[in-house]
């Protein structure tokens, strides 16, 4: 059986007294929802106000990368042990805004999938095509080499995501911070897809994933999204910054159902 997660992701968004306000609406609006797993991505230097702030609610905060490396003359890279040290139970690797504005690749994120596990550490792996690729038909191909790239980690590291656990976010690109999300229809056939390629190689590993939509969702479509058998919960950013929004989605979650075999 999978839980429902839905994670907010902040992104380059708040201040000390932004946040607190934020992180407490938030916190109250969520109190009553105990059956879905919920995350709050923040800016690094926020991880220990989260801490504070967020310790005795139902709410996990995590981190919006994590470094390839794990110690050393890296100028302004933080490491997974770092954000372990505040708490932090989540971290998102291979955003697209990242891959985009970064120049960050598949091979990089995988690094960061295995520094993160190694630091007791979920990740969640965004993949995703873009517009341009969207529209040459190339979408699964682009989700294929994404996902694949997870299978050029070395045996060892890989049976160790495996055990602990990873979530992957399906998140076109085409999609987010756009007018619209993707419709629920594509958006399952996609996860169908991600999950179909992950069991050729693991079918328990496929069948534990989490796989989570991002681009666009808000309060009026996510219950339709979450409804489908194979997206099981988001990745908000937009609607994460409204502690009502994000609660109604939040909420929406609690109709997913994956039925246990
Ligand atoms: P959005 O962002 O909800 O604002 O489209 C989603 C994301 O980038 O994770």
């Amino acid at each position: 059986m999978r839980r429902p997660l839905v994670v907010g992701n902040w992104k380059l968004n708040g201040s000390l007294a932004e946040n607190e306000t934020r992180m407490q609406a938030t916190a109250g609006a969520l109190k009553n929802i105990n059956q879905v797993d919920i995350g709050l991505c923040l800016p690094y230097v926020y991880l220990f106000q989260a801490q504070q702030l967020l310790a005795n609610t139902n709410i996990m905060w995590g981190a919006q990368n994590v470094s390839q490396f794990e110690q050393g003359a890296y100028t302004a890279c933080v490491s997974a042990e770092m954000v372990a040290e505040f708490g932090c139970q989540l971290a998102i690797v291979g955003h697209s805004e990242r891959r985009h504005y970064s120049a960050e690749n598949s091979a990089k994120a995988v690094m960061r999938i295995k520094r993160a596990v190694d630091a007791g550490i979920t990740p969640i792996y965004c993949i995703g095509e873009t517009q341009e690729e969207h529209a040459a038909g190339d979408a699964k191909r682009v989700l294929a080499e994404q996902l694949m790239a997870l299978f050029d980690l070395d045996k060892a590291s890989l049976e160790k995501i495996k055990s602990f656990g990873m979530d992957i976010a399906y998140e076109p690109v085409w999609a987010i911070g756009a007018d619209q999300a993707a419709t629920p229809e594509l958006a399952q056939n996609m996860h169908l897809f991600i999950r179909d390629l992950l069991a050729k190689h693991d079918a328990v590993f496929a069948e534990k994933t989490r796989i989570i939509y991002g681009g666009s969702v808000t309060p009026d479509n996510a219950k339709a999204l979450f409804e489908m058998p194979d997206i099981d919960g988001g990745l908000v950013g937009r609607a994460s910054l409204d502690a009502h929004a994000f609660s109604s989605i939040c909420a929406a979650a609690l109709n997913h159902q994956v039925p246990s075999n």
